[in-house]
């Protein structure tokens, strides 16, 4: 059983990955090892601890690579991570070991810390949890441009771990283009509060166009079965978007009006002009206007299904977080 590093642990998607694994009885807690910046005793360090009996929590900064490193040889040190390539002797043990990167603000020099020290520490596989813009409805395929700012940070971090990879640094690279998040529909449609008190009636948005948007716990569930296959699988070194079907890819019109029903009727309106939108931000509208994001891949679904979860809808997503 090979040994797991999430890194983000406590955050939403490193947060639902590991609640995955757990409940859905993929890896045991004592090959998970939860990574958080946060000190042992801090509330954060004592929460992950509670998560399960067993699992091991390590301190790693991205602002401290040692910390990262050292959390990562600890992997070694406790004799995780050995695989089917094991020759039997107990000698000879061919060790791998596994690390999700996920920086939580995708900054891609806090994704080069996580990768640089997992290397240092003879992780061999790589699990990169990416984001689901760059791809083309026309060829219902993935690209390795976009006009998002936001998704250009992890294509570079992308074409850096294939790099490493190419340099034989690595074994395995397995990209994850994780889905927009059902639940960051308030960011899109213009910081919008999901809980009632915003007053506005009208939101202004640089631009529109179709997202299939992805609760957290599905990604979560998906990320974790693909972490949890066996080495050598058929994820290994691939690309993969984990994404809901663009048949129910909804637009920010489309959003805003579930929004409206949601609150008791009233539609909210959604124009495309914002003359004060950051330059940086409004780059992820253009993308949505070239389909960037109306993903159309069928591995969600088909991840899902082996735990038997079906993806939960935008609109019982937008239902569940109006309503409080
Ligand atoms: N698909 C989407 O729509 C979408 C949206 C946003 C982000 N993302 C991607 O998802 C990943 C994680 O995002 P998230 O939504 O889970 O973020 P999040 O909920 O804000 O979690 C961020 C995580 O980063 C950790 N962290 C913060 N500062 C750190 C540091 N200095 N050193 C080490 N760890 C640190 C935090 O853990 P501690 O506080 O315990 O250290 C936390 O677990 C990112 O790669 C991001 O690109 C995807």
């Amino acid at each position: 059983m090979p040994t797991i590093a999430i890194a983000g642990a406590s955050g939403k998607l490193g947060g639902a990955t590991l609640s995955a694994l757990l409940a859905h009885n993929l890896i045991p807690a004592s090959s998970i090892i939860a990574l958080t910046s946060s000190h042992p005793g801090s509330s954060t360090f004592t929460a992950l601890a509670a998560t399960a009996p067993g699992l091991q929590v390590r301190h790693a900064s991205f602002e401290d690579p040692a910390s990262f490193e050292q959390a990562l040889r600890g992997v070694d040190r406790s004799g995780g991570g050995e695989d089917d390539n094991d020759d039997g002797s107990g000698k000879n043990k061919k060790r791998k070991k596994w690390v999700e990167v996920s920086d939580g603000d995708g900054r891609e020099r806090h994704h080069r810390v996580a990768i640089n020290a997992a290397v240092k520490a003879g992780v061999r596989c790589i699990y990169y949890s990416s984001l689901a813009f760059a791809y083309s409805p026309q060829t219902r395929s993935g690209t390795s441009t976009s006009k998002a700012a936001v998704m250009r940070a992890h294509l570079r971090t992308e074409a850096y771990l294939t790099r490493l990879r190419d340099g034989k640094q690595l074994d395995s690279v397995t990209v994850l283009r994780e889905g927009l998040y059902a639940e960051s529909w308030p960011l899109y449609l213009g910081y919008f509060a999901a809980d009632g008190a915003d007053p506005r009636r009208e939101v202004l948005l640089a631009g529109d166009g179709k997202v299939s948007w992805t609760a957290i716990r599905d990604l979560g569930i998906a990320s974790a079965v693909v972490l949890a296959a066996e080495g050598g699988s058929e994820f290994d070194n691939g690309l993969f978007y984990l994404s809901t079907r663009a048949r129910t890819a909804m637009d920010m019109a489309e959003v805003a009006g579930l929004v409206g029903a949601a609150r008791g009727g009233k539609e909210e309106e959604e124009v495309g002009l914002d003359e004060a939108a950051v330059r940086w931000w409004a780059s992820t509208y253009e993308a949505l206007e070239e389909g960037e994001c109306e993903v159309d891949d069928g591995m969600l679904e088909e991840l899902l299904g082996r735990v038997g979860v079906k993806p939960e809808g935008m609109e019982e997503v937008v239902r569940r977080m109006v309503k409080g």
